[in-house]
């Protein structure tokens, strides 16, 4: 009989024993972009579970199992599968996603390394009050940065906003009613004045739970929309220059961070 410790947790489908004892994850939204993730960043990958959105792959990096889960979109999804990692022992989370810059600066293609995030979520708030910062590990921030520069991939490091809807709190306007509350209405233009560099769904979420449970995240995605010029997102070709550049930089940073055993 399996034993407890070695349970088979209920939402990811996973135990300790299919992760290997992984000590890292990456954390993409899609499903569908995991095997590819996992075969870029790593060797001998293999597919070991799928269950709801959080489809599992283990890959190796300097020798040591790597997993690569989705969390699908948005908090609740990703604050269910980190509870459950965490169970298992994960210590380092890093979030691999798309995102809509809102800098002059940040075309379709390049990647941004979120050092922490706007709580324009409702997720995180079960976790802390609302005062709690939602901020990235450092070693895992620098290590995505240096990888980056090292890859000369074009990025900037910056504060994101993650917002629990795509359309009304990203300011979004194309949307079935056209209508965006009034609470809304200019946000996107206040969120450039704070220097905020882009909007995601996921991160806050992430970087809140990470620090109350004392574990690490950090957090890299490709801009697939540039919100300075238009709210659709990119043609399928751009948006696999931006899948290929995060996969690079996540495929570095990891190497670094492993080899340089930062978080031993
Ligand atoms: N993901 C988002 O949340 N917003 C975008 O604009 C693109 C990807």
């Amino acid at each position: 009989m399996e034993s407890l410790d070695n349970a088979v947790l209920y939402h990811i489908g996973l135990n300790r024993d299919l992760i290997e004892n992984a000590q890292y994850v990456i954390l993409p939204g899609d499903p569908g972009r995991v095997e590819e993730l996992a075969k870029a960043i790593g060797k001998n990958a293999k597919f070991i579970a799928s269950h709801r959105e959080y489809t599992s792959w283990l890959t190796y990096v300097c020798e040591k199992p790597v997993l690569v889960m989705s969390t699908g979109m948005g908090g609740p999804s990703v604050a269910i599968g980190v509870e459950e990692l965490a169970q298992l022992g994960v210590k380092n989370f890093i979030r691999v996603g798309t995102t809509g810059s809102i800098r002059e600066d940040l075309n379709i293609g390049d990647v941004v390394i979120n050092k922490a995030s706007v709580r324009l979520e409702g997720t995180s708030s079960h976790f802390a009050p609302i005062e709690f910062p939602a901020t990235a590990d450092l070693d895992i921030t620098l290590a995505l940065r240096q990888a980056a520069r090292e890859l000369k991939i074009p990025h900037k490091v910056g504060i994101n906003v993650s917002s629990d809807t795509f359309w009304p709190g990203q300011e979004r306007y194309d949307c079935f009613s056209n209508y965006v509350l009034r609470r809304f209405q200019g946000s996107l233009k206040e969120w450039q004045k704070l220097g905020v560099t882009n909007f995601e769904m996921e991160s806050a979420t992430l970087f809140t739970i990470a620090n109350v449970f004392g574990l690490r995240a950090g957090a890299i995605n490709g801009v697939i929309a540039k919100r300075t010029e238009s709210e659709t997102v990119a043609s399928r070709d751009m948006y696999k220059v931006a899948e290929k550049n995060f996969q690079a930089v996540t495929k570095k940073a990891l190497e670094i961070l492993i080899s340089e055993e930062i978080h031993k």
